[in-house]
């Protein structure tokens, strides 16, 4: 099967093209750090067949607006324990990126501190009136995503996810409503998209040309259309920055905290590929389809009647994080019921695995 075959996503060659997309742990230190139980999440989802594991969202920027008990990757101290997450993929032949972002004015963890944004326009989902960053700010910004890549890298990591998803703050510099800036980061796609190509630019020259560089895009944000990042806006986004550096980008949609999350909780399979699908045959790059994808005729289907490159799962594989190698002896339909609980279970695990031993 097409699935089964042997990948390659910029110069990373990959076992398969399964990706476990993104999940928090919310098993990392109170600061940040690996932990024993961060490691052992890695190991099965690893060991259970992934070609390619992405990581939650580690912050890049020490600015007061994350959770605690997420990973982090601001500072030097963090290389260490990341080394290990990487031994561990690569000890099961699958590569690792590290999602890196920032998570603006939609979800906010430190009330003293005032989330940043593109511009001061009111979050419609949290209310915020965020600061709006200045270009000296931008600047810094940037270059907290390029020193966050060189530590990734370092780390022995194979590249970095730019996560421009999900309401968080690279999504909302691209979405007209949020920026209503009238500098060079304001106004035209272009000019919206200034600042992931400054991005993925330093990252590239910092870390190498061989350095996989990704991006999490939102095709539509799903929310009402007066504020909301929608798809033919998407599609002239994804096809500016298809030739700015990236080696493929990861199609979702929806927002963190909002009425239509990235994690339907209805049982719809596949919700983004109308929109994956445009996306990757108008632009030469791969894509990974993440979104509601939890059987593997459908996954093999998929590969086979489009030109998308890569089937991305995140709650399939936090129910059975083998479920790949499962389906290497035979198809069967994930059992996870899309309820959404494992987002706010300790350790977001299952609520099905929750006490037992081993998943
Ligand atoms: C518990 C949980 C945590 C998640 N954390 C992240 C994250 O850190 N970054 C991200 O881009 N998406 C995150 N997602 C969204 C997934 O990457 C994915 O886009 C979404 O769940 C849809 O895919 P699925 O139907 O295969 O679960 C998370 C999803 C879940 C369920
Ligand atoms: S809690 Fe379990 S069943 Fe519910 S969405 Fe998450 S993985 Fe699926």
């Amino acid at each position: 099967m097409k699935v089964f075959k042997k990948n390659k996503l910029g110069s990373i060659e990959l076992k398969n093209r399964f990706v476990r997309s993104a999940a928090g742990s919310g098993v990392a230190s109170k600061e940040g750090f690996v932990t024993y139980e961060v490691k052992d999440w890695y190991r099965k989802v690893a060991s259970g067949g992934a070609g390619l594991l992405i990581t939650e969202m580690m912050t890049v920027w020490d600015d007061s607006n994350f959770p605690e008990y997420y990973l982090r990757v601001d500072d030097d101290k963090y290389i260490k324990g990341l080394k290990e997450l990487a031994d561990i993929s690569h000890s099961y032949r699958s590569g690792i990126v590290a999602q890196i972002g920032n998570y603006g004015s939609l979800l906010h963890w430190e009330p003293n501190k005032i989330p940043v944004g593109p511009s001061n326009v009111k979050d419609a989902i949290s209310c915020i009136e965020p600061h709006a960053l200045s270009e000296i700010e931008i600047n810094d910004l940037v270059n907290y995503f390029i020193e966050a890549a060189k530590r990734v890298k370092e780390a022995d990591f194979d590249g970095v996810q730019v996560h421009a998803a999900h309401g968080f703050l690279l999504n909302k510099f691209i979405n007209p409503y949020y920026n209503n800036r009238k500098d060079r980061y304001g106004g035209s796609t272009e000019n919206r998209s200034r600042i992931i190509v400054e991005i993925v630019d330093g990252i590239k020259k910092a870390c190498g040309k061989d350095f996989l560089v990704l991006l999490k895009l939102n095709s539509d944000d799903y929310v009402n259309e007066s504020y909301g990042f929608k798809f033919d806006e998407a599609r002239k986004v994804a096809s500016y920055l298809s030739n700015k550096g990236f080696d493929g980008y990861e199609i979702t949609s929806g927002l963190a905290g909002g009425r239509i999350s990235p994690a339907r909780p209805l049982d719809e399979e596949a919700y983004n590929l109308k929109h994956a699908k445009i996306i990757s045959e108008e632009n030469n790059l791969p894509v990974i389809l993440v979104g509601g994808i939890r059987s593997l005729t459908l996954a093999e289907k998929i590969l086979n009647e489009t030109s998308i490159n890569s089937i991305g799962m995140t709650r399939a594989l936090t129910y059975k994080p083998d479920l790949i190698n499962e389906w290497m002896n035979g198809e069967q339909v994930s059992k996870c019921i899309a309820c959404n609980k494992c987002f706010v279970t300790d350790g977001q695990l299952c609520i099905f695995n929750i006490n037992k031993e081993a998943i």
